[in-house]
């Protein structure tokens, strides 16, 4: 198979340009390169049947040829992450709206197979209290003033786009709403990324420095590692009833931030403080936060054979190898 990714240059795009790639099939990138990282591109030039294009996409003419000499596409470009969301609106809305509609309407027009990365932002404030947050529930978006749900938004008009495509022009789609996805990261733009909890506190926690945890750290999280993901919307990809859906694509880690800190501490045998700020320090006054966000698996377990792989334990030894190893190359490198 021929796979068009875009955002294949960031995190879980490279992930799965590299899967991809291992398992024989041709793989094409396009990508910005706004988050993107060209390290994890000069990695995948080692695969013959490897090729990458640096644009956006939002451009109609990059984005029609790539199409136009792809059998699937997975479509991961997007503006991420809610700091970003709260400094660069124009550059998230249009990036997340425009070049979406335009994957979407030259997918349809050439009849080529999407996958579009939804998020579980699209929820909103729906907290899923005292259940998990399930595919049908409503979703609870914060009034306009308040930037951080401009995210949301265009995420869900991502999915009100796609669902519009299918039903009035056959496209094929399949949408996954991702959990916090997480993994090895090569980007440095992603290490320094403020809004990765796991990096952010083993980094404080190996300094001896305050683990920062935003907010009271009662909010519940699931984190999901980025080989389960791959292994998820590749399986989904490949069942014709899993057209047309939205599907949770998560894992059952669920943890308390504060939990994550104490976790952190135990397993960098750090003697770091647990230190706890207010949201409005990091985002500016009126930011809401989520107390509870983990989804429902019903939906993607009946549709494929889902099971995650990683646990959290798993997840935070790999990501402190990972610290470490690069600590290492640093210093070797200095
Ligand atoms: N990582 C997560 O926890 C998570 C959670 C929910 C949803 N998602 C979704 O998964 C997808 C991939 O996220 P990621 O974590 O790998 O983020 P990422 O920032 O590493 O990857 C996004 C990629 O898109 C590229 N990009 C951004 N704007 C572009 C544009 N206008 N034209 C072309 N390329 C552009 C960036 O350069 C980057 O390489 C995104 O759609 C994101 O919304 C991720």
């Amino acid at each position: 198979m021929n796979y068009l990714i875009t955002g294949g240059a960031g995190f879980i795009g490279s992930h799965l340009a590299a899967y991809l790639l291992e398992q024989g099939h041709q793989v094409h990138i396009l990508d910005n390169l706004s988050t993107g990282d060209p390290e994890n591109i000069r990695k995948l030039t080692r695969y013959q049947h490897f090729r990458s294009t640096v644009a956006d996409i939002r451009d109609v003419e990059a984005v029609e040829q790539a199409i136009a000499r792809c059998d699937q596409v997975y479509h991961l470009a997007a503006s991420v992450g809610v700091k970003k969301v709260m400094e660069q609106g124009v550059e998230t809305l249009t990036t997340n709206v425009l070049g979406t509609e335009n994957v979407l309407r030259l997918a349809a027009h050439y009849r080529v197979k999407v996958f579009l990365a939804s998020s579980s932002e699209v929820y909103g404030k729906v907290q899923g209290e005292d259940s998990l947050l399930s595919e049908a529930d409503d979703c609870l978006i914060g009034a306009t003033s308040k930037k951080r749900w401009g995210y949301a938004c265009s995420k869900a008009m991502d999915e009100f786009l796609a669902k519009a495509y299918q039903e009035e022009q056959n496209l094929d789609v399949v949408i996954g709403r991702f959990f916090n996805v997480v993994g090895a990261v090569t980007s440095a733009n992603q290490k320094n990324d403020n809004g990765k909890v796991i990096p952010r506190f083993i980094d404080q926690a190996m300094k001896g420095e305050p683990i920062r945890v935003y907010g009271d750290g009662s909010q519940l999280r699931s984190f999901t590692h980025v080989t389960d993901v791959i292994q998820a919307v590749t399986a989904l990809m490949n069942v014709p009833e899993a057209v047309g859906e939205v599907f949770n694509v998560g894992s059952e880690n669920e943890v308390s931030i504060r939990d994550l800190a104490e976790k952190v501490k135990q397993i960098t045998g750090s003697s770091s403080q647990i230190q706890t700020i207010p949201f409005e320090q990091i985002y500016g006054s009126g930011f809401e936060d989520i107390g509870r966000r983990s989804p429902d698996l019903t939906k993607i377990k009946s549709t494929i054979p889902y099971k995650p792989q990683f646990d959290m334990d798993q997840i935070l030894q790999e990501a402190v190898n990972e610290y470490l190893r690069d600590k290492g190359s640093t210093k070797a490198a200095g």
